[in-house]
């Protein structure tokens, strides 16, 4: 299916921005340890895979990316590879990886099932599973933004026209239960910003290289060329209002421990 962002280098600029702002507490949240062999499903341009390799001594990282030009982008770092290839179906043997995860991805496939599946079926019995992703629906700009709301819910439904789901942060635990995993437990990572807080620029200018970036939203028919330039106007307006916030926060989901049902096998919470 059609990638909604696509890979144009202002966009790959603004991925670049969105892993400096959120890459440290995803570190901190996947917690590898020293040795462990990870796959980052989904890799895009490779700074999140770098900072888990760089977190922990000895650690290997693997990053699975479908797409070339991602990848001749991709960082190079000591303990990452990358490997071309299709997260619904995994070139790995199963047990391969003692933890597993995906962020910013599971909105952009066709069956999220099919991935967490083949997640589950690389990942070692007892390893760990992660996911980070969207729920655009909880979004909050003050003051209000109409034509940013419009356009934003236009977003959503494109990215399903795509055959993608941008709400899929609100489906984690289901996806992981559904493939059989134990110990779920989900979580949050905020992004609250407000006029004066450090994120705050850079968090309006992703949401605005969001809409302005998304290939074919305004041919879509479900929202104009010229609304997205309307909407773009009103969050460069806030950018500089004295009154204005934002509230957000990624889903997150993790699994894992001792043992792993086999699939079909009742989860034991
Ligand atoms: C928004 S980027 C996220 C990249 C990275 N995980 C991060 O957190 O910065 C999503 C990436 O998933 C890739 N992607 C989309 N569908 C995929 C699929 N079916 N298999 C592998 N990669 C895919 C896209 O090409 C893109 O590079």
């Amino acid at each position: 299916m059609a990638y909604i962002h696509g890979t144009e280098a202002g966009e790959q600029a603004r991925l670049s921005e969105l892993n400096r702002m959120t890459n440290q507490a995803f570190v901190g949240f996947l917690g590898v340890a020293a040795g462990e062999r990870v796959l980052e499903v989904g890799s895009g341009l490779g700074l999140l895979a770098a900072g888990v390799a760089g977190s922990a001594a000895g650690v290997e990282v693997t990053g699975v990316e479908k797409s070339a030009e991602q990848l001749a982008a991709a960082m190079r770092a000591p303990g990452v590879r990358y490997v071309r290839g299709d997260a619904q179906q995994l070139g790995f043997a199963p047990g391969s990886f003692d933890v597993v995860y995906a962020r910013y991805l599971l909105e952009h496939v066709a069956d999220a099932a099919a991935v967490v599946s083949e997640m589950r079926r690389v990942l070692r019995p007892g390893g760990r599973i992660a996911l980070q992703e969207n729920d655009i629906s909880l979004l909050r700009v003050d003051p209000p933004c109409p034509a940013f709301e419009e356009v934003w819910s236009a977003f959503a439904a494109y990215q399903r026209q795509l055959g993608g789901d941008a709400l899929i942060g609100r489906r984690l635990f289901r996806l992981l239960r559904d493939a059989g995993f134990a110990g779920i437990e989900i979580s949050v990572q905020p992004e609250v910003h407000w006029q004066g807080s450090p994120g705050f620029e850079s968090w309006i200018r992703n949401l605005i290289g969001n809409i302005a970036g998304a290939t074919g939203l305004g041919r879509s028919g479900l929202c104009t060329g010229e609304r997205i330039e309307e909407a773009a106007a009103e969050l460069e307006e806030l950018i500089e209002r004295e009154d204005a916030s934002s509230i957000f926060v990624w889903n997150r989901a993790a699994a894992g421990g001792p043992r792993l049902p086999r699939p079909g096998e009742r989860c034991i919470p």
